[in-house]
């Protein structure tokens, strides 16, 4: 093989992959071909637990519409964040979380460094042109050993990338249909947070992105 062919193979592993620090990638397009199928289970689960505005402790309405999957959902409310085992809305046990679903952040995980990741919490997010979530770290889980793995699906977004402080300078990094970010490790506490989205119509979603964030959280 020439050095020519060499550089052309690192370039393209460059472009699928963005690096955001010494632990956090961007898998561009990993997703891609999981997509429908990806979807079609997001259907099943919201049709069990539907998507619900969420309130802050500080008493704000968040603008990204929630749901979960898995043995463990995230939630808030005016007493603060926390993961409980059941939807408060129904209180039936959340969605259990469909293989397709675990297979693609299991094999994202160990794309970026990370073999031996399995999910017990999966958090959907459902954005709209406006919604917005502002800067905030990851931390009601137990274990920091694992990483986290999201999934972009729909209306492209702004994904704002900061430091270990809030008030860390942010890069933004936008994301689009397919794209997955994990972080982990080192970059595991980093804040993160998702400017407010703009109109550009998906041909899958219309005017919505879904994000499926998934977590160790027990
Ligand atoms: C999150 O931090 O929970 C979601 C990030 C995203 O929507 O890309
Ligand atoms: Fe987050």
């Amino acid at each position: 093989m020439t050095t020519g062919d060499l550089f052309a193979d690192q370039e393209h592993a460059d472009d699928a992959r963005i690096v955001l620090g010494p632990a956090s990638f961007v898998l561009r397009g990993f997703a891609l071909a999981d997509a429908p199928a990806l979807l079609c289970a997001v259907e099943a689960i919201v049709e069990r637990a539907a998507f619900r505005h969420m309130v802050t402790p500080g008493g704000l309405e968040m603008s990204v519409a929630l749901t979960n999957s898995g043995s463990l959902g995230w939630t808030s409310d005016r007493r603060g964040y926390r993961y409980t085992t059941h939807d408060p809305l129904t209180s039936q046990p959340w969605p259990p979380l469909p293989d397709v679903l675990v297979r693609l952040a299991h094999r994202a995980a160990a794309e970026a460094g990370f073999p031996s990741f399995t999910p017990d919490a999966c958090l959907i997010n459902r954005y709209v042109p406006g919604s917005r979530l502002s800067l905030h770290q990851d931390r009601d889980e137990q274990d920091y050993g694992a990483p986290i793995v999201s999934v972009s699906l729909g209306m492209p977004a702004m994904f704002l990338w900061g430091g270990h402080k809030r008030a860390d300078k942010t890069q933004r990094v936008p994301l689009f249909h397919g794209d997955v970010v994990v972080w982990g490790g080192s970059d595991r506490l980093r804040y993160h947070g998702v400017a407010p989205l703009k109109e550009h119509a998906h041909p899958l979603l219309g005017t919505q992105r879904i994000n499926l964030t998934f977590r160790k959280a027990g």
